[in-house]
Parts: structure tokens; C-alpha cells; sequence
């Protein structure tokens, strides 16, 4: 038995922590199957001094335990020893660090710094100093923050990796500053050098393109501690001994781009102003940075019939592009961003908006490498100009997002399932960039809680949005009252406040952690925004106890009701609502139980009860029928236990019913979309989930994947099958909200889902999907790796999972009776079955139009019955499906039985 992965606070070896109590997680490695720790005992030591001993504790806890000894100092570094005892009376050691960073704000005598030129002036000011150190350096820690978004570089390389810190969180009550180990680049003589762009504190921010959100000048604050070896210490701080002067960025904003000019930059130096700064909104960085995680090279070089030069990186990114040149002194490279081609392949921005998202670059003469620093693009294309021939440069395009660890592996033996898993991955990691973003190419990626709420699950099962979610949620709590309730985006920028669905995220994400992670923390930071969304509806209800006024966003974008101005779907906006009400009451009264406040679970528990009466009476007849007998109705009715239990059934069938008259479609929008799959799964009606799930077809998941997508769209429709666009205006191709199928991928198909918080005990039961023969799915959870691989083949199923230790797993094989309870190891299973979950691509509910896409088919049309394929008449008949044209020529069913053999065959021998 060995430990392994040791954190502080999810962090490896952290520095830079100020919680006052941090807590330290391990896992456990053993041979030995069924293993659980029996006893753990830690000891944290400064230096020689021990600060903190827990002494053996009894327990199985190996997450998230808390620092319970001295209080602890600032900018100290901590040894932890962990020792364990399992079961088996197997021992096992492991250690970490943690260093702490300033835990009283009043320590910082850095000032905030700004600059007074003129003030049309776009270029980003760079505020520096000289100094020299004269004794030999022990360790040098630099803490650094901005109004705007900043670059350090001390003695000329640039500190740290880091990209757009300090990050967006809500300004006037939280500013994140960054800590950075920088005792490698001292000198004698020593320059710093600070560069501010505009970011989200200055720049131009929503969809009203306002400047000036949080104030109207950038500002720049560092404070550098040098520890020499002698012992002594030396602080430089910013203040109005600094110079300011403006550099090669001329100008830079998010949405609009960058123009960085190394020729001839108008350099104008002046000393640095100092601005009022209010110190209590210092907080150290609490999530993952934004990194570049990935460099992509070009796929292809296009000419446009347009005559654009076009650079296609083959995916639909967050981030930059990179290109290294030669240019002549003086020449002017101008690169554009879009996600998309139109459909007669010229370059398309339509989607950005007003979003410019143009950079340029004026080149120097020698060798270069330009690459932004203070914006980012939505785009898989880039048009460039300015470059006669695109191959004297090397483009790359930069993926950038917060640098969560990846936790999630979903694969299976269909090719368009995985290009579908891989859009919802791509989704995340272009959306979650600081904060949880809609979209991040147009004039808006803003906060908006409705998207993250249902799209949390997923997210989580890919990667560990525990400190992400940590921090936006600190910003929510910041930003949210008893008062005005949560805000429809966050940090807060547009003044909209409470409606359901959105403001909910306050109760849903929360939870989200604290089952996914364990971690009450998060739970106990954000009991008082918890409740009080839950006090705000009640403030706002009626005298039948429901909430039924007020602005709602309903069931977002769903395609039940012909597109009108509010886009809110044909379910009922105010029995959504409720059906949120009731569901989030219901979190607060668990998390009340969790976090033992008994009088608190009881209230909640007493209003859960009413609320949901009252919502019978009002949105059920009492016989059964939903008052809005949609596919979202029946959704939330049977996924967030509304209906009666008498009704249930009933319900189901409606749901079933819709479905059905929707050609066994979903037209669910945000509300229903992530709950579609699981409502039926979990009532009897997994097949239906399955059918929905696999369609091909708008509207549906794969639908995009058809048609090349390689992000989820915002819009069922956002391409058309002819290649055209939905022209509303709101268009994006890179929205993560309908890709919270995730969930049901990871929960259903793959079959894993949590039973404890953490997945101390888990489930594992994976349900068939025709079309799908195996699926691996693997989850790094807070103890350890589970892997679910289930195959049905060939008149076999085989099952592997994996269940680490520390855990149990309870078990549940398909098409096999019963349950098993199982402790940690690895586990197969083989048994015969029936069942063959093999579809055959081509059958008679294919389209005529899909068909002749195969040149085999056309080829057998026109040997068999020639010139059919050109009778104009048939070219409309495209869209049919062979079993609707025998319909109409029941004579040709050999000929169209053949072609659908013939194409099967093909298919297989390609593999
Ligand atoms: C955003 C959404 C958001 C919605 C709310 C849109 O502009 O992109 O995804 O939730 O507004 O109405």
C-alpha cells in the first residue's frame, strides 16, 4: 500500500495559500483488494517546529481533512507528513508543502499604480522600476496584481505562464492577486516591468459594448520580498517612484483584438500616478490560472472563392494564434478570427457579432514571434493579410482556458458519439475561461449562471471545477442578496437580477461541488446566498405559495414555439419556475442536513412540502395532465419528482407521445435539454433516451456532429442542412449549455454515478444504447480511478471496472438481476446475451438524399433504372426516406433493398 497525489487545498505542493485552515487530501495505492484506510495522523511542521499534530484519528477520511493546529503565518513554508493504516494493517507514508502568502491585507505597502496620459491614448502603459540587490538572495516571492489585466518581466523574461490574471471576479469586492516564485531571476541589477492591458476592468464589456465597467483607468500593484541568506528582507512595492511609458501594444481589448507595432511605436515615459485603492478586495488567486494547454498546427491553407487567404486549424478554439515571421520593417500583418466558412467556403464572422477580434502586427525587420497578451478569440479560422504567401510564416493556434485537471474519459466504439464527447470536452475547455463563459467569440462571453448551472454536471465528470467553481462562486455569494436575489450573469455587469433556472446556479453549483468533490466547504461558504435564493422566490410568491411573476428566460431557445422575440419555448415560464423552486428547496434543506443546522432542514423541509402541494394543484389536473403538455412539462415533472406518483406513468406516456409526434425528436431548450435523457432512463424508457440521443437528424446532438461540427452550437440550428446560418442575430457555435448531455453519458451510458459525495460510494450501471457496442468510460475521482468498459459483441457482454480504494462501489450488470456490493479492486464480468446493439448504417428510414451521398448507390440507380436520378421530381424527393418513396412505388423495393444491402457491405469492409 502507497500514497500517492498528495494536496493542499487540490494543489500540488501550493504556494500562495491563505485559507486559514487548509485541508490536505491523499490516495491510497494497494494490491490488496477491499482495502479502506482504517486511521490516519498528521503532522505539520515549520521548519523543526511542529504547529500542528492530529494525532492517530480513527477514520476513513482522506479527503479534504482540515488543518487544526497553531494559526499559521504568512509567507511560511509547511511540511505536512501523512501516515496511514489500512485495513490490512498495511502502514504508508507521504509528505507535501504548502507555503502561505499574506494573510492580513494590511502587510501589502504596495500602492496601486496608474498613469495620466492623454486620454484617447490605447496603448497599454508598462510601469517599471530599477534596483539592485547586493547580498546573495535566499528566496524571492512576487505577489502581483491589476485593475486591467498584466504581464510581468523581470530582467527581461516574463514571470510565470499565466495568462489575463488577475482574472474577472466581481471588482469592487474581490481582486485576485497572483504569487510567483521569482528567486531564479534575480540579478545585481535588476529592471521589473508591468504591463496592463484594458481587460474586463476597462474594456469594452457586454453586448452593449460599454468601456469603463469598473473604472476608467488601468492600474498596476506588486509587491517583490527578497529574503537574502543573511537573513534580512527587502520589499519593493509599486508606487510613484515608478516609471510609466507606453510600449509595443498600441492598443487592446477583449472583444476587438490587439495591435502590437515593434517598427515605430510612439514611446512617451512619465512617473506613475498613484490611484485610491481599497486593499480589503486582495484575495490570493483562488482557482486554476488561464494557460495555454495546447498548440495547434494549421490543417489546411484555403483560398477562398472571395480571394481571402485563409488559415483552418480544424478546430473550433479559445485562444490566439501565434505566428512567427520575417516581415519587412514596417510591414502590416492583419490576422481575423471566425468559427465557420459559409456555405460557399468564404471566411464568415457573422457569428462574433460585434466582436472585431483583429490583431495586428507591425513588424521590425528581424525574426519575430507575435503573439497577444491581453485578448483571446472564439475561431477555428483565421483570414490573414498583409502576408503575400501564407507559407514564409508558421501559424499556431493557442488553446488557453483555466488549467483545470482533466478527470473524465468517455469513449465508445461510435465514431460520431466521440466526435460529440469531443465537442462537449472542446465546450468546456473554450468556456471556461477564469468564469464560466456562454460563448467566448462574440460581444458578450459573459458569466451567465443559467448556462453553467445545467451544463455543471458535465463539466465535472471531464474536470475538476472544484477551485473554479470555488472562486466564481465566492463572486456570486459577493454579488447576490436577500434583496435583488443572484444575477442573471456574474460578476455582474448588466443590473439583471433573479429568474429561474438562471439565478438557481447559486443552490445547483454549489451541490454540484460538494457531491462531485466532497467538499462541505463550499457548501458552508455559500449557505447564506443557498437560502436567501430560496427566501428571495419565497418573498416573491403569491398567495398560493407559488412564484408567478416577474421576467422569466423559460425554457431558453426550445423549439416548441415558433421562434418569437422572447425565445422562452412553449412550456409554461412560471411552472418552470416552480419546478426550479421546489428542486432548489430541496438542495438547501439537504445542505442544511450536511452542514447540521436542524431547525434550518426543517423549515426547508416544511416549505418543500407546501410549495410542491400547491404546484399540483396548480400545473396538474387531477387526472394527470400537465398544463403544459410539452416535452420540458413532462421533463421537469418526472426529473425533479413533481408529479404525483399515481401520475407518473401517465406523464411518461406524454413525454413519450411528444416525442413520438416529433418523429421521435426532442425540441427541449436550456430547462429541458439536460434532464431529457435521464427522465426517461430512470423511468422504464431508456430506449426512447437511446433513439433521441442517437438521431441523426436536426434536430439532435449529432446533427452537428454531421455536419461538422467540432463545438456545441447554441442552437439546435445554428447551420442549416443547406449550409445557411440562423440569422437572429444570436448565432454562436461554441455554446456549452446543449452539451450537458454529458452527464447522461457519463451517469447512463458509461454508468457511473456518485451514491456519496466524492464517490466514497458509487454506482456502476451501465444501460445499452443501440448503435453503441462498448463504451470506456473512467472517472479520477477525490480517491482514486474508476473505470467502467462495457462491451456487448457478438452474443456476449463483458464488463471491466475498477474501483479504487478507500471506496465502494455497488454494482449493476446489465440484463443481470440484482446488485453487488463491492470494496475497492479491479473486477470482470462475462456473460452470453441476446442482445446486439450492432445498427447497420443504412436501412429504409434512411433519407433518399443520404443514400445517393454514396457514389456506390448512384451507381447502382443507374445501372438498374437509368436517368431516374435526374427527373427533377426526385431531387425533391431527397429528404424522404426509402420505406416513404416505396410508399408511393412499391415495385421498387428490391431495387432499394439491394442498394441498402450493397451500401451495409461496403460500410463494414471499410470497418
Ligand atoms: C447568452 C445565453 C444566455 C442568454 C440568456 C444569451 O445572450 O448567450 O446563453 O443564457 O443570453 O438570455
Amino acid at each position: 500500500m502507497n500514497l500517492y497525489d498528495l494536496r493542499t487545498e487540490y494543489r500540488v505542493d501550493p504556494i500562495g495559500i491563505t485559507a486559514l485552515k487548509p485541508r490536505f487530501s491523499w490516495k491510497i495505492n494497494s494490491e490488496e483488494n477491499d482495502t479502506v484506510q482504517k486511521s490516519y495522523h498528521i503532522v505539520v511542521k515549520n521548519g523543526d517546529t511542529v504547529v500542528f499534530d492530529s494525532g492517530v484519528v480513527e477514520s476513513s477520511q482522506s479527503v479534504l481533512v482540515e488543518y487544526a493546529g497553531d494559526a499559521l503565518l504568512s509567507e511560511t513554508l509547511y511540511h505536512v507528513e501523512v501516515e496511514v493504516v489500512d485495513n490490512h494493517e498495511h502502514q504508508a507514508k507521504g509528505e507535501m508543502t504548502f507555503e502561505t502568502a499574506l494573510f492580513d491585507n494590511a502587510e501589502f505597502k504596495a500602492e496601486m499604480i496608474t498613469h495620466d496620459f492623454a486620454d484617447d491614448e490605447t496603448a497599454c502603459p508598462v510601469f517599471e522600476k530599477e534596483f539592485t540587490t547586493d547580498k546573495e538572495i535566499a528566496s524571492a516571492r512576487l505577489y502581483a496584481t491589476a485593475h486591467g489585466v498584466y504581464e510581468v518581466y523581470l530582467n527581461g523574461p516574463r514571470v510565470g505562464e499565466d495568462r489575463m490574471t488577475p482574472g474577472w471576479t466581481s471588482y469592487h469586492n474581490r481582486l485576485q492577486y497572483q504569487t510567483y516564485d521569482v528567486t531564479a531571476l534575480l540579478n545585481d541589477n535588476n529592471k521589473i516591468e508591468m504591463t496592463v492591458g484594458n481587460g474586463w476592468y476597462k474594456g469594452i464589456l457586454g453586448f452593449t459594448l460599454e468601456p469603463n465597467r469598473y473604472g476608467d483607468h488601468v492600474g498596476a500593484f506588486a509587491q517583490l520580498h527578497i529574503t537574502y541568506k543573511d537573513g534580512t528582507k527587502e520589499v519593493i512595492a509599486t508606487d510613484d517612484s515608478w516609471d510609466v511609458r507606453t510600449g509595443t501594444i498600441r492598443y487592446s481589448e477583449i472583444y476587438m483584438g490587439e495591435t502590437i507595432n515593434t517598427y515605430d511605436p510612439e514611446v512617451y515615459t512619465r512617473k506613475a500616478v498613484i490611484k485610491p485603492f481599497d486593499k480589503s478586495v486582495l484575495t490570493a488567486q483562488e482557482n486554476e490560472p488561464v494557460r495555454i494547454t495546447e498548440r495547434i498546427s494549421p490543417k489546411e491553407f484555403i483560398v477562398t472563392p472571395k480571394g481571402e487567404k485563409l488559415v483552418d486549424f480544424g478546430q473550433n478554439i479559445t485562444g490566439l494564434v501565434e505566428v512567427k515571421v520575417k516581415g519587412e520593417k514596417g510591414q502590416k500583418i492583419v490576422i481575423r478570427h471566425a468559427e465557420v466558412l459559409d456555405k460557399d467556403g468564404n471566411f464568415y464572422p457573422e457569428t462574433l457579432r460585434s466582436a472585431k477580434s483583429i490583431d495586428t502586427y507591425i513588424c521590425n525587420g528581424q525574426e519575430q514571434t507575435f503573439l497577444p497578451h491581453f485578448t483571446f478569440h472564439g475561431f477555428r479560422y483565421i483570414c490573414v493579410e498583409g502576408l503575400e504567401d501564407l507559407s514564409t510564416a508558421k501559424f499556431t493556434a493557442c488553446a488557453m482556458h483555466s488549467d483545470m485537471a482533466k478527470i473524465g474519459e468517455f469513449s465508445c466504439s461510435n465514431k460520431k458519439v466521440n466526435q460529440l464527447q469531443s465537442n462537449i470536452s472542446w465546450g468546456l475547455r473554450d468556456n471556461f475561461l477564469d468564469i464560466p463563459t456562454d460563448c467566448p467569440q462574440r460581444d458578450e462571453r459573459l458569466g451567465w449562471t443559467g448556462d453553467a448551472q445545467v451544463f455543471s454536471w458535465t463539466a465535472s465528470y471531464n474536470r475538476n471545477t472544484a477551485l473554479f467553481f470555488t472562486k466564481w462562486m465566492r463572486d456570486m455569494s459577493a454579488e447576490s442578496s436577500l434583496e435583488k436575489g443572484v444575477p442573471h450573469v456574474c460578476p455582474d455587469i448588466l443590473g439583471q437580477y433573479s429568474a429561474s433556472a438562471w439565478s438557481d446556479v447559486a443552490c445547483i453549483v454549489p451541490w454540484v461541488v460538494y457531491q462531485t468533490f466532497g467538499d462541505k466547504r463550499i457548501l458552508e461558504e455559500n449557505w447564506r446566498c443557498m437560502h436567501e435564493w430560496v427566501d428571495y422566490i419565497t418573498n416573491h410568491c403569491g398567495e398560493n405559495g407559488l412564484w408567478q411573476s416577474g421576467f422569466q428566460y423559460g425554457d431558453w431557445l426550445a423549439l416548441d414555439k415558433e421562434e418569437s422575440a422572447d425565445r422562452t419555448g412553449a412550456t409554461d415560464k412560471y411552472m418552470i419556475a416552480n419546478a426550479y423552486y421546489i428542486y432548489v428547496t430541496d438542495i438547501v434543506r439537504q445542505a442544511a442536513v450536511v452542514l447540521g443546522k436542524k431547525e434550518e432542514a426543517d423549515k426547508y423541509s416544511a416549505l418543500y412540502e407546501k410549495t410542491l402541494e400547491s404546484f399540483r394543484d396548480e400545473y396538474y389536473t387531477k387526472t394527470g395532465r400537465i398544463v403544459s403538455e410539452t416535452q420540458t412539462g413532462a421533463v421537469v415533472s418526472l426529473y425533479f419528482n413533481l408529479a404525483r406518483d399515481k401520475d407518473r406513468e401517465k406523464i411518461l406516456n406524454t413525454l413519450i407521445t411528444n416525442i413520438a409526434n416529433h418523429k421521435d425528436h426532442l425540441s427541449t431548450g436550456f430547462v429541458g435539454t439536460p434532464y431529457i435523457c435521464h427522465a426517461l432512463s430512470e423511468n422504464g424508457a431508456h430506449e426512447k433516451a437511446a433513439t433521441i440521443f442517437m438521431k441523426e437528424d436536426y434536430p439532435s446532438w449529432l446533427y452537428s456532429v454531421n455536419m461538422g461540427a467540432t463545438t456545441i452550437w447554441e442552437r439546435w440550428n445554428s447551420i442549416k442542412p443547406d449550409g445557411t446560418f440562423d440569422e437572429s442575430g444570436m448565432n454562436s457555435l461554441n455554446h456549452y449549455a446543449y452539451g450537458s448531455i454529458g452527464d447522461w453519458m457519463y451517469r447512463k451510458v458509461a454508468g457511473i454515478s456518485q451514491l456519496e459525495p466524492g464517490y466514497k460510494k458509487f454506482k456502476i450501471e451501465p444501460m445499452f444504447v443501440k448503435g453503441i457496442e462498448s463504451v470506456h468510460g473512467a472517472l479520477d475521482t477525490v480517491y482514486g480511478r474508476i473505470v467502467s468498459d462495457v462491451t456487448c459483441r457478438e452474443g456476449k457482454i463483458t464488463v471491466h471496472v475498477e474501483v479504487p480504494a478507500n471506496t465502494t462501489a455497488v454494482i449493476i450488470l446489465p440484463e443481470k438481476e440484482g446488485e453487488q456490493v463491492l470494496g475497492s479492486g479491479s473486477y470482470d464480468f462475462e456473460y452470453a446475451t441476446q442482445t446486439s446493439l450492432l445498427v447497420e448504417k443504412f436501412s429504409m428510414e434512411s433519407t433518399l438524399g443520404e443514400v445517393v451521398a454514396e457514389p456506390l448507390a448512384v451507381e447502382m440507380f443507374n445501372s438498374y433504372a437509368p436517368g431516374m436520378l435526374d427527373n427533377p421530381l426526385i431531387k425533391f424527393a431527397f429528404g424522404m426516406s426509402l420505406s416513404e418513396m416505396l410508399g408511393q412505388a412499391p415495385e421498387a423495393k428490391p431495387l432499394y433493398e439491394a442498394v441498402i444491402n450493397a451500401l451495409n457491405k461496403q460500410e463494414k469492409e471499410n470497418g
